[in-house]
């Protein structure tokens, strides 16, 4: 959720960032480089070429903040599901008097953050040099139109005139670092929004599924293998049959953890087996209509959740 929901205000800062920052501000800057180029050509050659440096120095440290932006991202994501989980299973936790070691780890989660946001800040301090470079430039060329003014080259109204065209120059210059900046910290929080979008869906209907007319309810296991898909899941079954003729119970008894739920589970194809066939009344499941194969199950998972309505 917090993944989708920073992707969304990335993606929303992009499109402003587009729209109402980087094109106004490539506007504005080239109309203002071809009239003070028009006017003298030096002056218009030399106020653009001090933002190649500098935006060679904002990337060296834009690729720092990425770093970092990226590594309070990853702590917050793993972090927010942490605590999420704490909230809603609030009573166990205070069933169990851990809200202090909950406070502790949260504690620490934030003293990390902070640790680095203020390492960003510094980051941002040092590339603010970059800022000086472009001060001392502007002030150079703006002396040197004054100079043409006093000598004689330049008019009054033309030293006036480059010295509002230099600053709208530089202005919207220096803005679009700051917007680069915004959309490429965006970019990163998009890419694991897209990532969410892009899963695959593991179970689906094949192309011309089968409905049965009328369901009797045999349901039979046929030599399954499954184990659940994580990297660390263990094989639930291995080559497992069973056979319960239509209108019988079948109760599955055995240990904590030996597969009965991962048995409902496989009915309702929340996963499909690895090898082997799971039928109902010899069908197999992946064969008929997912949703028709759902309505016609019904499920009472052993946690229960009481939805929110009347
Ligand atoms: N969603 C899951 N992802 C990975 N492993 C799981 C998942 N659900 C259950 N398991 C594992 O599969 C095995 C069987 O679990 P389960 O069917 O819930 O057992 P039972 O209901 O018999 O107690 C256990 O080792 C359990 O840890
Ligand atoms: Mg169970």
């Amino acid at each position: 959720m917090n993944k989708l929901s920073r992707g969304t205000s990335n993606i929303t800062s992009i499109i402003t960032n587009v729209g109402m920052h980087f094109l106004p501000n490539v506007v504005t800057a080239i109309i203002s480089i071809i009239i003070v180029s028009s006017i003298n050509l030096p002056i218009g050659i030399a106020s653009i070429s001090m933002f190649v440096p500098f935006f060679m120095i904002r990337r060296l440290y834009f690729k720092e903040l990425e770093k970092v932006e990226k590594k309070s991202q990853k702590t917050w994501d793993k972090e927010y599901s942490h605590f999420w989980e704490v909230l809603t299973n609030i009573r166990l936790v205070k069933a169990f008097t851990a809200e202090k070691m909950e406070l502790n780890k949260f504690y620490k989660t934030v003293k990390k953050l902070i640790g680095l946001r203020t390492n960003m800040e510094k980051i941002h301090n040092k590339s603010n040099a970059a800022d000086m470079l472009i001060e001392v430039w502007t002030t150079a060329i703006v002396a040197y139109s004054f100079y043409l003014g006093l000598t004689g080259h330049f008019t009054i109204g033309t030293v006036i005139l480059m010295v509002q065209y230099i600053q709208m120059i530089r202005e919207p210059l220096w803005n679009l670092s700051w917007v680069f900046w915004e959309m490429k910290f965006a970019k990163i929080g998009v890419k694991d929004y897209l990532k969410i979008l892009d899963q695959k869906i593991d179970i689906k209907n094949i192309d011309l599924p089968i409905t049965p007319d009328k369901i009797k309810g045999k349901v039979s296991f046929d030599k399954v293998w499954f184990k659940y898909p994580d990297k660390s899941g263990q094989k639930v079954f291995e080559n497992i049959s069973f056979n319960v003729p239509s209108g019988q119970t079948l109760a599955l008894v055995g240990k904590s953890g030996v597969g009965k739920t991962t048995v409902a589970h496989l009915m309702v194809r929340f996963f499909d087996p690895d090898q082997g066939h799971i039928k109902i009344d010899g069908l197999d499941l992946r064969d008929m209509p997912l949703k028709f194969l759902r309505q016609n199950i019904g499920l009472v998972s052993q946690d229960s959740y009481l939805f929110d309505a009347s």
